[in-house]
């Protein structure tokens, strides 16, 4: 679809959000890496994203929603069809006795340090975890043992024909990073069952689990998170470590001396130097323990 035609296409549905062409990627992702996206839709309500998304339908056109720009790596070709984010009008965060409805586009921190006010414990673990909510449900984020899944009661989505409808936790096939809904399925907020306690007590547990995160993890230098699934009952930044992948370097994309399951970007790494520095890891880490490791970033092209 060329500019134009997308520009009329959304004047006649009425879009009210805002629309940015040829973004350069590595300008918004996490790694610091990727090329143009041709563009970026941030659609202004509920009503704005049924529209779109039933337009898309329409037309026959992919498109992909995306959280906060982390867990991704961005082809340096660009990506051609568009990518919506949630933004303002959808980062409500609303309280209800014990339970806590988190709209997607809301910061995963903002959510921490909303239940920290509220006297709502359970979320504390995933302190430091960037990204938004609807992200961290959709990959099931986690860390320290616990994960999303562990504390979301219900879901409630836009499937891909284009129907609103709450998903409780119970009809959701959550496993280890994957909530379990595709790509098709927009989510639109989760609610979140926590448990009361004091607020100096959970603000004191977010700061020793974001200090943890900050002293094994790299999290000042860009990077998606952890670039490799954990393989059943092992961690793969110990496999990649003891595999000698420590501190291998392709261009300015880099194995992390401080937890190898993390490459980062010492300058300005291509994609395609951490894709053929993820060729060259998964070859070690096959040729020492015999085991294929499955990527747990994302890659956009
Ligand atoms: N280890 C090494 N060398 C390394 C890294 C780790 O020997 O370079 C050892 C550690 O010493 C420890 C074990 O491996 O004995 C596990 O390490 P860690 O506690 O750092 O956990 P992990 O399994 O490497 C997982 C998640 C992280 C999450 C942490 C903390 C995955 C892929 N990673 O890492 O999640 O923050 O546990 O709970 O599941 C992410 O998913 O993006 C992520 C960062």
């Amino acid at each position: 679809m060329s500019n134009n035609d997308l520009q009329q296409a959304l004047r006649a549905i009425g879009f009210k959000g805002s629309v940015r062409r040829n973004v350069p990627m590595h300008t918004m992702t996490s790694f610091r890496i990727g090329g143009p996206a041709r563009y970026l839709l941030f659609p202004a309500d509920r009503t704005d994203m049924h529209r779109l998304l039933t337009l898309f339908e329409a037309r026959g056109l992919s498109c992909r929603m995306l959280g906060n720009w982390t867990n991704l790596l961005v082809a340096d070709e660009g990506v051609p069809y568009p990518l919506i984010r949630l933004t303002r009008g959808f980062v409500e965060l609303r309280r209800d006795t014990t339970m806590v409805q988190a709209e997607a586009g809301a910061p995963l921190h903002a959510l921490l340090r909303f239940c920290a006010r509220e006297g709502l414990s359970g979320l504390e673990p995933l302190a430091g975890i960037p990204g938004t909510v609807g992200g961290s449900i959709r990959m099931n984020a986690g860390s320290w043992g616990t994960e999303v899944a562990d504390v979301l009661s219900s879901v409630n989505v836009i499937t891909p024909s284009g129907e609103a409808t709450t998903m409780q936790r119970h009809e959701i096939n959550a496993t280890y990073r994957d909530i379990g809904l595709s790509h098709r399925h927009i989510i639109l907020w989760g609610m979140f069952s926590l448990r009361p306690a004091d607020p100096a007590a959970i603000r004191r547990s977010l700061r020793e689990f974001h200090h943890r995160k900050r002293n094994t993890q790299p999290l000042t230098l860009p990077s998606p998170g952890c670039i490799f699934k954990n393989p059943p009952g092992t961690s793969a930044g110990k496999l990649i470590d003891e595999a000698g992948g420590k501190g291998l370097r392709k261009g300015d994309a880099m194995v992390c001396p401080l937890h190898a399951n993390f490459i980062v970007n010492a300058g300005a790494a291509q994609a395609r130097d951490v894709m053929d520095l993820i060729d060259t890891i998964r070859d070690r880490v096959f040729r020492v323990h015999g085991i294929t490791l499955e990527l747990e970033v994302e890659i956009l092209t």
